[in-house]
């Protein structure tokens, strides 16, 4: 009787097995299968032009792909910002060094004065970030130039997520305030080594 119940059970969970295995052998077109229904013969649609992608991330290429969503709601917001919407922390300035050695420093150079090795092999030097209008610039406008390009400077959009954009700019004003600091600002202890430097405070 009791193997009669043990044999009744594995009949049914070999049904249920047989039930999941239905799902995935369901009627569907294969990635680029042919398909008589549309008039180019595929079964795959194209995108119509300037199509945005929407979902992305680790697992945007999951089925549902709504793992991507709270990233994109995170990129919308940080694209709608005006001044960096983050606050200056260490650890988004070491993100933005972080991504402006990758993406920027070729050109720009570790100091931002436009001097970096590619400029230095012949490609046009890029305005020093330490000049006065650039100081002056806002955030967003170093934002924009990340974003669209600038002049012969091509767009990083497609390498540099918007959140790492404002990471990049608060590096930059850093940078910019390393070559333009007041001593005042500096701590009392800073301020006694200075003065104690052989070239004084400037
Ligand atoms: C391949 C070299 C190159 C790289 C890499 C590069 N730039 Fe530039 N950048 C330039 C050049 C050249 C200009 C000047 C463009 C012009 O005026 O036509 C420029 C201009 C700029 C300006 C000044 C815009 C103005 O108002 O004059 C900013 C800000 C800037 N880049 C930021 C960045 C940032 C941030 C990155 C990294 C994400 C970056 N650039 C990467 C070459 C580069």
């Amino acid at each position: 009787m009791r193997a009669a119940f043990f044999l009744l059970c594995i009949c049914c969970l070999a049904a249920c097995e047989k039930a999941k295995q239905d799902m995935y052998d369901q009627p569907r077109y294969k990635p680029f299968a042919e398909s008589n229904l549309f008039s180019d013969g595929s079964s795959s649609r194209t995108p119509p032009d300037n199509t945005v992608l929407y979902s992305h991330g680790p697992f945007s290429d999951t089925s549902s792909g709504r793992a991507g969503t709270a990233e994109a709601a995170e990129d919308i917001a940080a694209m709608q910002a005006k001044t960096n919407p983050y606050p200056v922390t260490m650890a988004l300035l070491e993100r933005g060094q972080d991504r402006y050695t990758i993406y920027c420093l070729p050109c720009h150079s570790p100091a931002g004065d436009g001097d970096g090795l590619i400029a230095r092999r012949g490609f046009p030097h890029p305005p020093s970030y330490h000049i006065d209008r650039l100081r002056q610039a806002p955030d967003r406008h170093f934002f924009d130039v990340m974003s669209n390009g600038y002049g012969i400077m091509h767009s990083y959009a497609d390498r540099v997520a918007p959140p790492d954009r404002w990471a990049i700019v608060a590096y930059i004003r850093a940078l910019q305030l390393s070559q333009n600091a007041d001593a005042k600002n500096l701590p009392p202890q800073v301020q006694q080594q200075l003065a104690k430097a052989p070239e004084g405070p400037r």
